[in-house]
């Protein structure tokens, strides 16, 4: 399925009318949270005002890309909820969840506020009603104290506490992307996972998916998989290399196919996952940026 990167600014190549742009179905929104992290180019220490008009302005750009009942999931810290809900209603889309990703892994502690465990995305939509949206099921183990087994999983609520965060160390796992000294090429990766679960709510195969903040490509990687066509945008070339490189090598950390069984409970599951035959490694590039794993498929 076609994966378009585009390098530049999201927000002048949300206006320029490229064909690749012809309509979004589902965008993953996951920008710089403007917490002074070291990105090669971009500011993310801008006045705060500044940061939540940009924001305003990158949402309404790709509410105007969205067909009618599109979706859009929206990533941001905890403490930036009020924001990000008013961020989406002034840019038109329709609010339909919060859902709290607790990430398993350790709170961080505050010294005047309770321990920080968990990153909100708002999920919201252009219209009252998703065009799409496939209730999916899954088995998580039974929390202590439940009597019974359930019979046949039970439906995804707006609390996401299965998917691990990418942190940093051996928790990243094979997953993580790395040079050859081990250092972290993207500390913001996120986990395919989480991708998988708004890709395969909110969309059908053949579907287009737009990631303005594409980072190491983790939205492309998994629409890929899914039969869904992807466009990713990215301002650091260095990143946009990582990604070229990371749909071109199909490295078996990125391949989604043993997920299917978490969610085997939902019905027409296989119609959903859009199915594709089994992945087929390239012969890596010469110079590449990341080290392959030992095991690639
Ligand atoms: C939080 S990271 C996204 C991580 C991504 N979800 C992943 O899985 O790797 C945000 C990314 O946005 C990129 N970025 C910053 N400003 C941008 C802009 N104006 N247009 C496009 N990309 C931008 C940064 O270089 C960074 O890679």
């Amino acid at each position: 399925m076609k994966a378009t990167v585009l390098h530049g600014d999201c927000a002048s190549l949300l206006d320029q009318q490229n064909t690749a742009w012809g309509h979004v179905d589902l965008t993953f929104l996951d920008p710089p949270f403007n917490q002074d992290k070291g990105y090669n180019e971009w500011d993310d220490n801008m006045p705060e005002a500044q940061y939540w008009r940009w924001m305003g302005d990158v949402c309404k750009k790709i509410y105007h890309r969205t067909t009618s009942g599109g979706a859009i999931y929206f990533m941001q810290r905890e403490k930036k909820t009020e924001s990000v809900l008013r961020c989406l209603r002034e840019s038109g889309w329709t609010f339909q969840n919060l859902i709290i990703w607790k990430k398993k892994t350790s709170a961080v502690p505050g010294m005047h506020r309770f321990g920080k465990h968990y990153q909100i995305i708002a999920f919201a939509t252009k219209g009252e009603r998703p065009r799409v949206f496939h209730r999916l099921r899954i088995n998580p183990p039974l929390p202590a104290g439940y009597k019974y087994e359930r019979e046949n999983g039970m439906f995804l609520t707006d609390v996401w506490d299965d998917i691990r965060e990418l942190t940093s160390g051996y928790f990243a796992g094979d997953e993580a992307l790395r040079d050859v000294e081990g250092n972290r090429l993207h500390k913001q990766q996120t986990p395919i996972q989480l991708l998988l679960r708004i890709i395969l709510s909110s969309t059908n195969p053949g579907d287009i998916v737009l990631d303005p903040f594409s980072g190491s490509g983790t939205t492309l990687v998994v629409a890929e998989q899914l039969g869904r066509e992807s466009i990713g945008v990215e301002l650091d070339k260095v990143n946009v290399k990582i990604i070229e490189e990371r749909l071109a090598e199909q490295r078996e950390a990125d391949d989604i196919s043993n997920l299917f069984k978490d969610y085997e409970c939902t019905p027409d599951l296989e119609t959903i996952w859009g199915r594709t035959k089994s992945r087929t490694a390239v012969t890596p590039t010469q110079g590449k940026l990341f080290e392959s794993n030992p095991n690639r498929i």
